[in-house]
């Protein structure tokens, strides 16, 4: 049985840095709380120097950590290396009595590839072994990897789910493509099929799941425990709540619909992560800046999408990023 604290066929926000911090999770936790699962985005553990508990809670968010419907419903997410401060981090968080920690072995960052963290890990199996079982010693609960299918290529990939099992990992979420593919390409769905086929673990799909359509397509084809939404979840906030709304009859939503939906969500969106940011202490030109990030998928859907995201990402205040969202929802809903 699985000791995973999701359920089967559950769909999950994946990890983003700069994007699925505290103040974002808890916007679309209130608001498009259809997805059943979250992960923070990762927390690099130091190789010199000490990890302190209160980074480890800054990293959370401290206004979120003490409230059970954050911690229960996110994993929290590492990165490290062989030379890293891994133990005492654990400790800390064991400390903390947190329920779900997850490994992030799929960063392709050249930087922390080559500090030997991230995706370098799936090249190196002997160090790749040694901190799975630290970290699988130190932490009594759910202790999951998130992986890509290799680093340069896939020839270690059955080696890798087969070590992740024989250390007592308890679930895997994989990423089709390799380090070297970075997003090249389309994810490779076959290699999910193959691990839900060779593995015991449950395995977690990611990679191209795009639309409501793709979440019953990976479903069906390859059969995973459950699924993962990145690139889909920034550009469709709310791609769990229409899945589940309309589940079985996905034929029937028209483009149109969903056009209008999206007109209409995004005013929400933005406002209650403008009242987050700032109720976070953030200030205008950071909260600008993180909304022209997000808008990088959010108009693809629109036939005239270059010239509408041109337009928010020229804003020069956020007050002119706000005047053109009223204008579009006002245009398009
Ligand atoms: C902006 C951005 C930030 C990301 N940050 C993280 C991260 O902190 N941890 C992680 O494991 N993956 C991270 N990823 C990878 C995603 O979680 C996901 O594995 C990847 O985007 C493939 O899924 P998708 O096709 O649904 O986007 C990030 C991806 C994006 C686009």
């Amino acid at each position: 049985m699985s000791t995973l604290p999701f359920k089967q066929n559950s769909i999950i926000f994946a990890p983003m840095e700069g994007v699925t911090e505290g103040p974002y999770r808890e916007v679309i936790q209130r608001f498009f709380g259809d997805w059943d699962y979250y992960y923070t985005d990762f927390y690099r553990i130091p190789s010199v120097g000490n990890v302190n508990v209160k980074t480890l809670i800054k990293h959370f968010g401290e206004a979120y950590i003490q409230k059970s419907a954050h911690t229960k419903q996110t994993a929290y997410q590492f990165l490290t290396s062989e030379i890293a401060q891994t133990d005492q981090a654990i400790s800390l968080i064991s400390e903390l009595d947190y329920h779900h920690i997850d490994l992030n072995l799929g960063c392709p960052s050249k930087k922390v590839n080559s500090n030997k963290g991230g995706a370098y890990l799936l090249s190196d199996l002997k160090a790749l072994e040694k901190i799975i079982k630290q970290i699988r010693e130190g932490f009594k609960n759910t202790f999951t990897v998130k992986i890509r299918i290799g680093y340069h290529d896939d020839s270690l990939y059955l080696d890798l789910l087969k070590l992740f099992e024989d250390c007592g990992v308890d679930g895997i979420t994989i990423h089709a493509r390799t380090r070297d593919q970075l997003y090249k390409g389309v994810a490779d769905w076959s290699y999910i099929e193959k691990a839900v086929k060779v593995s015991n673990l449950p395995i977690i799909a990611n990679g191209d799941i795009w639309t409501i359509e793709d979440i019953d397509k990976i479903f069906d084809q390859c059969n995973p425990y459950a699924v993962m939404c990145g690139r889909s979840a920034l550009k469709t906030p709310w791609l769990a709540s229409i899945y589940k709304e309309h589940q079985g009859n996905l034929d029937f939503i028209s483009d149109e619909f969903l056009l209008k939906v999206r007109a209409q969500n995004l005013d929400l969106y933005f406002y209650e992560l403008d009242k987050e940011y700032r109720k976070n202490g953030l200030v205008d030109s950071t909260i600008l800046k993180r909304f022209k990030a997000f808008c990088r998928y959010l108009f693809d859907d629109y036939e005239n999408h270059e010239a509408i995201r041109g337009r928010f990402l020229r804003a020069q205040n956020i007050h002119e990023f706000r005047a053109h969202l009223d204008q579009f929802v006002e245009n398009y809903s």
